[in-house]
């Protein structure tokens, strides 16, 4: 039985990968609505519009029913309380990324003590998989087919390597 909590799953998503959307799977899985919410203010200069990122995440959870697409540019602590989210879901790749993480997940109780932090411990095939990986690839020509899903490779190919300039 799912629980009825709303759940959160924060990124930047430039762009999502088949690792994200992993999660996402799960998370939805386990909680009674799923918003993944691309968050707008990290000091990373995205490759894809705000626009762009939500488009390709709704093609690519369009077969999951309880997830919803938003776009946040405040704080994670703020939105999870406008939206009465009591749960951040974050996928966990390797040691490197606990520190941080775990960092963020204190801030963000600190900020909102309603919302819990879940960490999903990403699944071993996606265990070496980023969103800059992928970038790097594409935009050097690479192929990235298995990294990002099907419904929306050929568009961020086509992006990163500078074809539909
Ligand atoms: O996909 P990313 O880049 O690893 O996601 C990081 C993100 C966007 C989830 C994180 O930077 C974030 O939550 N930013 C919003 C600002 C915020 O609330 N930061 C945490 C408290 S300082």
């Amino acid at each position: 039985m799912k629980s009825e909590i709303i759940a959160v799953c924060p990124g930047s998503f430039d762009p999502i990968t088949v690792g994200h959307l992993d999660i996402i799977r799960r998370a939805s899985q386990m909680f009674q609505k799923v918003v993944v919410v691309v968050m707008t203010n990290n000091s990373k200069t995205p490759s894809f519009s705000v626009e762009e990122r939500m488009e390709m995440i709704r093609k690519t959870a369009a077969d999951i029913p309880n997830v919803e697409v938003d776009a946040y540019g405040g704080l994670l602590a703020d939105y999870t309380r406008k939206r009465g989210a009591k749960a951040i879901i974050k996928g966990l790749r390797a040691m490197s990324d606990f520190e941080y993480e775990f960092q963020m997940a204190l801030t963000n109780k600190k900020l909102n003590p309603e919302a819990e932090t879940v960490f999903l411990t990403t699944s071993s095939e996606y265990m070496y998989l980023s969103s800059s990986m992928v970038k790097l690839i594409g935009s050097m020509g690479g192929n990235i087919q298995e990294f990002v899903p099907a419904a929306i490779h050929e568009d961020i190919q086509r992006r990163l390597s500078g074809k539909d300039a």
